[in-house]
C-alpha cells in the first residue's frame, strides 16, 4: 500500500494548466525524486499535497484512505511536512524556539527541557544543529536543517523538499543526502524535487518525471540513465555544452582589476579588494553562493555601480569612474542579470535590439525605420529568436528574451563580455543555446567573465575558476586542477580564515 497516492490531479491557473491528470504515488521509506524543467508543475503538485493549493480535480489517498487536505494544518495532522525554498523562520529566536513555534504553547515553557528535546530529535534524525543557536547567526544551509527538523518534530512521515540543494554548497549537499538516507532507514518517505539529473541519480530510489504539467513516467532510478531522464524531461535529445580543450589566450589581459572595492545599495562594503584578470579567448568563471557580491561585481565592471577604490582597466586603459555608455564604447558588453529589466517591454523587439546603437540608425536626427527593421531581421535569423521585429518584447518567453539580450550585446563584437547568471530560470534548450553563444565568443577571442551560482555551469564553461565569498576572491584555479571538494570549501568561507591574503587572479 502506498503512503500517499495522488490520482488524476488537475490544477489550472487561469489559462495555464500547471498539472494535468497527474498520478503520483509514494511508498513508505523511499526517496522519490520529482524531476522536471522550470514550470513543469513540480511545486504545484506538492503544494496541493501540503494543502497550500486546492486541486481543481483529482483525489489524494493516504494509506488506503481518501483524504481532504484544505490547509497545511490538515497536512501536518496527516504527517506531511514540506520545506520550501523560502524559509519561514524567525531570525532573532533560537533553533529550539523555532522548532516548537506554533506546535506547542510557548508560555511558561521550560526552555532547557525544550532544548534537550530538540537536541534529542536532531540526534535521532541525523541533523547537525545546535538547538541554542540563534537562527539569525545561521547559514542558509543550517536554516534549511532547522526547517527539516521542524517538520520532523511534528512527526512528519512524509517529507517534501522543494529544490533543497539550490542553496547549498557541495559539502552541505552531501550532508543533506546523508540525513535523507538516515530518514529513509527510519521509514520516513521523502519527496525530493529537483531539476538536476546527477542529484536525482545519486539520492533517489524512484523518480517521476513531469513535463508541461503531465507525469511522463515513474521509474526505479537504478533502471534508468541520466540521458533517458533528460530526454523525458525535455522531450528531445539533449547534449550538454562544454568547452573544448585548452587554447591560446591573449598575451595581455582584456580586463585587469586590482584592489577593487564597492558598496552595496545600503552603503555597506560589498566588494573588498578584488583583483582579477580576464584574457581574450578565455572564460573566467566566478563561483559562489548567491549574495556574496556577485551582483555588485557585475554592476561595477559595467559602470552601473561606481567603485569606492581600486583600478579597473580594459585593454590597458583605466576605466574607473566610467559610465555604462563609456564602458560599452570601450568594448565591454553586458548581458543584464535581470532579463525583464534589460528590455523595454512595451517597445518592439526591433527597437530593443537597436537600443544601444541608435546613432547608427539616425540620419539628420531622424530614425531610419527601414534600416532598423532590416538589422532586426538579420539578428533574429542569426540568433534564432522566435519573434517578429514588431512584436512587443513583453510577449516573449524567457528564453527568447535572453536571445534578444545576447543578440543586442554580441552583435557589437565586444572584447569583454560580462555574463551574470546568464541561464537562471531558463529551460534546458535555452540554456544550451546560451552556453554555445558564450563559448563561440571565447572562440572568437573575446574575454568572457561568467558569474554563476550553478557550479556545474561554471565547470562546463570556464577555463579558470575564481570563488567569491563575502565580497572577496578567496581562491582561483584552472579548471583542470579544480576539484569540487576544494571549491565547496572556498564557497563556504572556510578557507578565508586560514588564508587571509586576498587572492590574485
Ligand atoms: N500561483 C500561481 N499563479 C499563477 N500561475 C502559477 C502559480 N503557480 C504556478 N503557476 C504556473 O504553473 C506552472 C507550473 O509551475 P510550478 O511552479 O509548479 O513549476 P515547477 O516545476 O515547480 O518549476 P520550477 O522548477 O521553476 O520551480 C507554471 O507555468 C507557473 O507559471
Ligand atoms: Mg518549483
Amino acid at each position: 500500500m502506498h503512503i500517499v497516492a495522488m490520482k488524476a490531479i488537475t490544477k489550472r491557473f487561469g489559462e495555464v494548466v500547471a498539472n494535468h491528470q497527474v498520478d503520483f504515488d509514494l511508498r513508505q521509506g523511499e526517496i522519490h525524486a520529482l524531476l522536471g524543467e522550470n514550470g513543469a508543475g513540480k511545486t504545484t503538485l506538492m503544494r496541493i499535497l501540503y494543502g497550500l493549493y486546492r486541486a481543481d480535480s483529482g483525489e489524494i489517498w493516504m494509506e488506503g484512505q481518501l483524504v481532504q487536505i484544505h490547509s497545511p494544518r490538515d497536512a501536518i495532522a496527516l504527517g506531511i511536512g514540506m520545506v520550501t525554498q523560502h524559509f519561514a523562520l524567525v531570525p532573532p529566536f533560537s533553533v529550539a524556539e523555532n522548532v516548537i513555534m506554533g506546535y506547542r504553547e510557548s508560555v511558561n515553557l521550560d526552555m532547557k527541557a525544550v532544548e534537550d528535546e530538540v537536541a534529542a530529535a536532531a540526534e535521532r534524525f541525523g541533523i547537525a544543529i545546535d538547538p541554542r543557536a540563534q537562527v539569525r547567526h545561521l547559514s542558509v544551509g543550517q536554516r534549511q536543517r532547522v526547517e527539516i527538523l521542524k517538520a520532523l518534530f511534528r512527526q512528519a512521515r512524509v517529507l517534501i523538499l522543494d529544490e533543497p540543494t539550490a542553496v547549498l554548497i557541495p559539502q552541505e549537499v552531501d550532508a543533506l543526502f546523508e540525513t535523507l538516507r538516515g530518514l529513509r532507514q527510519q521509514g520516513i518517505s521523502v519527496v525530493f524535487i529537483s531539476h538536476k539529473l546527477n542529484e536525482v541519480m545519486a539520492i533517489s530510489d524512484r523518480v517521476t518525471v513531469l513535463r508541461d504539467g503531465q507525469a511522463i513516467a515513474t521509474m526505479d532510478t537504478a533502471t534508468t540513465t541520466p540521458a533517458e531522464l533528460a530526454r523525458m524531461m525535455v522531450g528531445r535529445e539533449t547534449f550538454g555544452v562544454t568547452r573544448q580543450g585548452k587554447h591560446e589566450h591573449s598575451a595581455q589581459p582584456v580586463l585587469q582589476v586590482s584592489g577593487l572595492c564597492a558598496s552595496d545599495d545600503l552603503g555597506l562594503p560589498a566588494l573588498k579588494n578584488i583583483s582579477l584578470a580576464v584574457y581574450g579567448g578565455e572564460v573566467l568563471g566566478i563561483a559562489g553562493v548567491g549574495g556574496n557580491g556577485q551582483k555588485e561585481l557585475a554592476e561595477t565592471l559595467c559602470g552601473i555601480r561606481q567603485p569606492t577604490a581600486g583600478s579597473l582597466r580594459v585593454n590597458g586603459r583605466e576605466m574607473r569612474g566610467a559610465s555604462p555608455a563609456e564602458m560599452s564604447a570601450a568594448g565591454v558588453g553586458r548581458i543584464p542579470e535581470d532579463r525583464h529589466a534589460g528590455v523595454v517591454g512595451e517597445l518592439s523587439v526591433a527597437d530593443n535590439l537597436v537600443m544601444e546603437v541608435l546613432p547608427r540608425f539616425t540620419r539628420y536626427g531622424v530614425l531610419d525605420r527601414k534600416a532598423i527593421g532590416q538589422y532586426a531581421q538579420e539578428l533574429i535569423a542569426q540568433f534564432q529568436i522566435k519573434a517578429r521585429p514588431e512584436d512587443k518584447a513583453r510577449t516573449l518567453s524567457g528564453g527568447n528574451l535572453q536571445k534578444v539580450l545576447l543578440a543586442r550585446v554580441l552583435a557589437n563584437q565586444p572584447d569583454l563580455i560580462i555574463a551574470p547568471q546568464p541561464t537562471r530560470g531558463l529551460d534546458v534548450g535555452a540554456t544550451e543555446y546560451v552556453h554555445q553563444q558564450l563559448l563561440a565568443q571565447r572562440e572568437r577571442g573575446a574575454a568572457v567573465l561568467l558569474i554563476s551560482e550553478d557550479l556545474d555551469e561554471i565547470l562546463a564553461l570556464s577555463d579558470r575558476i575564481a570563488v567569491i565569498y563575502e565580497g572577496e576572491i578567496v581562491g582561483v584555479v584552472s579548471v583542470e586542477e579544480a576539484d569540487i571538494e576544494r571549491l565547496g570549501l572556498w564557497m563556504s568561507g572556510a578557507v578565508k580564515e586560514e588564508n587571509h591574503a586576498p587572492a590574485e587572479v
